[in-house]
């Protein structure tokens, strides 16, 4: 998150914005800034929608977003009066550029005339409409402004490669690359941008950062959720591209590029890009050695009993829609020749969960025990969430004994509920104009080019469909997929006591521990 200039006035036009993403997420992030006091004194924001509304039954649906969903709920009535006087409300046909003629004159009213009029554009709408809004607003003038003018869109951008060219020829009339904002909601949560410090601020990591050192490097998104009210965009993207094309190879950036030059923008950008190039383009003819699809079934969560993915409402009965993929990817550079990075992501799992976990090698000779299984390897967790935290794994002796060993853990977890919110901090970066933390055009095509193929290959079958049970980690082919480079996943969310089992089942088999 960056530090505002709080002296810039700015206005915000929120196309969608009676939609589920402004109601849940948008509203609350505007008002943590506020009460952060990071917006300017002078901001608007001006909600676009085609439903009719006054701008007091705006206002109203924004204090009832923020008393539903915001981490910090409405305490001081006579504050938050105030904060609502910056809303209004255009009802806007998006495909009716005459429709956008009552936002311009908001505009006009509320700006300073003495200062450049900053605009801000966000477009929570479907993607087919990007390129139709960025054109009428350069045909309304909205765009001409005498401040900076900027756009932000949300994923999905594009369904393959050659699409997400077309997206970008169509926005690029109206807006620079420079002044485009592509959210991935995962690059704003706290911990992944904690990523870059934990690696690049700690002396003692950065040497162990490779291939001599590091044996796998797992990442997890695990969801409870099925399919939801979105089965429309759902059964035509699928986990590959709703979930691995974006959020999972982010996190694998950040974990895999090379310390940039400096902490800027381009620098930072370059060495992820770097990343994606690296990654091995697998044939699709071998893909089904590199990556596992699964579709939930019946199953249980928590003792409730669900349906399979083929039951749910509007997804057709004979669906092969993947809502799980695990993935082996090979990042073909010096830095990690070797070294498997494990993705795997799905929906309907035990628990709700995102975490890195890096796997460290085996000490070439363990003086501690004949079987040198006996002990655990070390391992570094990165939970992203739920409990944001850092976790250390490493062998220490169990106390009054000299030939057994005990796993510890050395934590860091913020309990505090000050931790800003994915959108809080991505919206106040792109009101100050720093776009380190949103996707840059080339990787979103050098991830398609990467997930292209592996769709191919679910589309002709080369990747066969598994089904798995609701509350159940996937399919059992995801655990041959690690199996056959022995190596096997960590448990989400509940590492300590898989160490634990197998510290103690090892001790066991030694006798020592009975
Ligand atoms: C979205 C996907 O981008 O991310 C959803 O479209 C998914 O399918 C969501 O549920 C997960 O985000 P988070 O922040 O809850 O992990």
């Amino acid at each position: 998150m960056s530090i505002l200039n709080q002296s810039e006035p700015f206005t915000l036009v929120l196309f969608g914005a009676t939609g589920d993403l402004a109601k849940r997420k948008l509203f609350p992030a505007i008002y943590n800034l506020y009460l952060s006091n990071l917006l300017p004194d002078q901001f608007t924001v001006i909600g676009a929608s085609r439903t009719p509304r006054t701008n007091d039954q705006f206002r109203e649906a924004v204090h009832n977003s923020i008393q539903e969903f915001s981490r910090n709920k409405i305490h001081d009535e006579k504050k938050f009066a105030h904060f609502l006087e910056s809303f209004f409300y255009s009802s806007t046909d998006i495909n009716d550029v005459a429709t956008y003629q009552e936002i311009l004159s908001i505009c006009n009213d509320r700006e300073p005339k003495d200062i450049p009029a900053n605009r801000l554009f966000y477009l929570s709408v479907g993607p087919e409409l990007f390129g139709r809004v960025a054109t009428n607003l350069n045909q309304t003038g909205l765009t001409n402004t005498t401040g900076w003018k900027r756009l932000i869109i949300e994923k999905p951008f594009g369904y393959n490669y050659d699409s997400a060219q077309e997206l970008n020829v169509e926005i690029k009339k109206t807006f620079t690359e420079e002044e485009t904002y592509r959210i991935d909601h995962y690059l704003g949560k706290e911990m992944v941008q904690n990523i870059e410090v934990i690696r690049f601020a700690n002396a003692f990591l950065e040497p162990l950062w490779n291939h001599q050192y590091i044996e796998n490097i797992q990442i997890s998104a695990s969801e409870t959720v099925g399919v939801e009210e979105r089965s429309g965009y759902y059964d035509e993207a699928g986990a590959l591209r709703d979930m691995v094309q974006n959020h999972m190879l982010q996190l694998l950036m950040m974990v895999a590029m090379e310390p940039p030059s400096r902490f800027d923008e381009t620098s930072i950008h370059e060495e992820k890009t770097k990343v994606l190039r690296a990654i091995r383009r697998v044939p699709k003819e071998q893909m089904a050695e590199y990556v596992v699809r699964g579709q939930y079934g019946e199953g249980k969560i928590k003792g409730k009993s669900l349906p399979a993915y083929r039951q749910e409402k509007n997804i057709p009965e004979s669906s092969t829609t993947e809502t799980y993929v695990a993935l082996k990817f090979m990042i073909d550079n010096h830095r990690w020749a070797g070294v498997p990075f494990y993705i795997r992501t799905g929906k309907r799992m035990p628990m709700k969960a995102t975490e890195i976990v890096v796997q460290f090698k085996e000490l070439p000779q363990n003086l501690y025990s004949r079987d040198t299984k006996g002990l655990g390897p070390n391992l570094l967790v990165i939970r992203i969430n739920p409990n944001e935290g850092v976790h250390l794994f490493m062998n220490t002796k169990r106390p009054g004994t000299f030939q057994q060993m005990k796993p510890v853990t050395l934590h860091y977890q913020d309990e505090s509920n000050e931790i800003p919110e994915a959108y809080e901090s991505l919206i106040q970066d792109a009101i100050v104009g720093d776009r380190t933390f949103f996707t840059h055009q080339d990787e979103v095509s050098h991830a398609w080019e990467i997930t292209d193929p592996i769709y191919e290959a679910f589309q002709e079958n080369i990747v066969s469909l598994s089904s798995y049970p609701s509350g159940s980690w996937g399919p059992v082919a995801a655990d041959q997929l690690l199996a056959s480079q022995e190596d096997h996943w960590w448990a989400v969310g509940d590492l300590e006591m898989q160490l634990k089992a197998i510290y103690d089942h090892e001790k066991e088999k030694e006798g020592i521990v009975k």
